[in-house]
């Protein structure tokens, strides 16, 4: 696993953009898996900016989010407003998880499906929870889980209750699984603030636990972890 230390969060939303953008500047196409929640805001904001001085074309480019909320479009527009609106990418590219669809279980098997056919991750991007989740796959995911329904823990609802002030916060959600995100080529983790010090550490000690899901992340050979300092305090 590779760690890439960086000071402030600022450092790291420009590094993440900088790997990313150099990936977009020379493939052919390209298939991301995104995250939302706070840490990536400022790499959508670099992202969007340099597509723009650069002029950079997001045509090549295909999107699938790791997650999304039971009956609610919150991550769906969040990513509209942070991304991709400022972009050029084809809204038929990008792809979230239906919340609102009438069977979730059967929205789970599009789901993967619909990966499979894009021909998997080249690169996914992943946040981190301070209880070690990613995506929405809390402690006690199995490893091989593929994307299902989950309800959220206390903490997970506790730490996303800020975005949601007009709406009622759904207690469950849709995520990609574990044995998905480990399916992708390439992953890129970002971790900022002391908040997810612990998270963080347990990740980097290399053994497997599936109290931090994220502990996963050790059986995949292509991992980057970008660090700030308040994230890598307990290291
Ligand atoms: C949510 C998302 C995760 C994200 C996590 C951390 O639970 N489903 O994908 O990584 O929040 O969010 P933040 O970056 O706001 O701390």
């Amino acid at each position: 696993m590779n760690l890439i230390s960086v000071t402030d969060e600022e450092e790291l939303s420009r590094t993440a953009a900088e790997i990313l953008f150099a990936k977009i500047k020379s493939a052919d196409r390209l298939v991301f898996g995104l995250p939302t929640g706070n840490t990536p805001l400022g790499m959508y904001r670099y992202l969007s900016k340099y597509s723009n001085e650069y002029k950079q074309s997001y045509q090549h480019v295909y999107t699938v989010n790791l997650d999304e909320y039971a009956g609610s479009e919150t991550y769906h527009n969040y990513m509209e407003k942070h991304f991709f609106q400022n972009i050029d990418i084809p809204s038929e590219h990008t792809h979230l998880p239906n919340g609102k669809a009438d069977n979730l279980e059967d929205e789970c098997v599009r789901y993967e499906g619909l990966i499979s056919k894009l021909g998997g991750i080249d690169v996914q991007v992943l946040g981190i929870g301070e209880n070690g989740h990613i995506g929405f796959n809390e402690p006690g995911t199995n490893f091989d889980a593929r994307t299902h329904v989950v309800k959220l823990t206390p903490s997970t609802l506790q730490a996303n209750a800020k975005y949601f002030t007009n709406e009622e916060q759904p207690t469950e959600a849709i995520t990609m699984g574990i044995g998905t995100i480990l399916e992708s080529k390439e992953i890129l983790l970002l971790a900022a603030g002391e908040r997810k010090a612990r998270a963080v550490m347990e990740l980097l000690k290399g053994s497997l636990n599936e109290e931090i899901p994220a502990t996963a992340l050790t059986m995949h050979p292509n991992v980057t972890v970008l660090a700030d300092q308040g994230a890598r305090m307990l290291l």
